[in-house]
């Protein structure tokens, strides 16, 4: 099982300005393009209800798992409160090969706290915030490695990574 964390962001950090601002906003085409294919090889996204909220609607073509609190009804999506251990163990007894984590911000930091992340996916874009939202909300302490670096136009960068463990 491989579970990559995937995000967008500005030059100087942030995944979005406030909880309510999407990525639709502000990303490049092309790495919509990239978060769509790579999504729909890992088959499965899991995202927070902040997220799922600024998307409004399940992403076509995955299996899409959204932490929300017990009795939210999202029609399309299944709601979970799992650790993450749990749910990953749960989607690798399902089948699954890969997961995909989507964000935001409260996600990835508890994904990346329980140890479970093995890849990263950025994509920086040329524009600055200032101010908001960072891609995690708690100190960590994790080492990378870079595994490759992509232009995906003349403009964005994708940059791989994988979680020194
Ligand atoms: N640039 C990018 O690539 C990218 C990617 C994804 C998201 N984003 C942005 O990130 C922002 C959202 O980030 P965020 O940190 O505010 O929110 P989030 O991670 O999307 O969702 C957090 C919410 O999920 C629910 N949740 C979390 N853990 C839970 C658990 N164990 N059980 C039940 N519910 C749980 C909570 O809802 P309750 O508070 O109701 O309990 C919590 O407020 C948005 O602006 C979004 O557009 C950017």
């Amino acid at each position: 099982m491989t579970v990559f964390l995937i995000a967008a962001l500005t030059a100087d950090g942030f995944i979005a300005r406030d909880p309510t601002h999407t990525p639709m906003s502000w990303t490049s085409k092309e790495d919509k393009q990239f978060f769509t294919q790579r999504t729909k090889e890992a088959r499965v996204v899991v995202m927070g209800l902040n997220t799922y909220k600024t998307i409004g609607k399940p992403l076509p073509g995955r299996q899409n798992i959204v932490y929300a609190p017990p009795g939210t009804l999202l029609e399309g999506v299944q709601i979970t409160q799992d650790d993450p251990k749990t749910l990953i163990s749960k989607l690798s007894g399902e089948g699954f090969q890969e997961v995909a984590i989507c964000g935001g911000a409260t996600i990835y930091t508890m994904f990346m706290e329980a140890g479970v992340i093995d890849k990263l996916y950025l994509t920086l874009e040329p524009i600055l915030f200032g101010s908001g939202i960072h891609l995690f909300n708690k100190e960590l302490q994790v080492n990378l490695k870079l595994e490759s670096t992509k232009n995906l136009s003349e403009t964005t960068v994708l940059l791989e990574y994988s979680v020194q463990k």
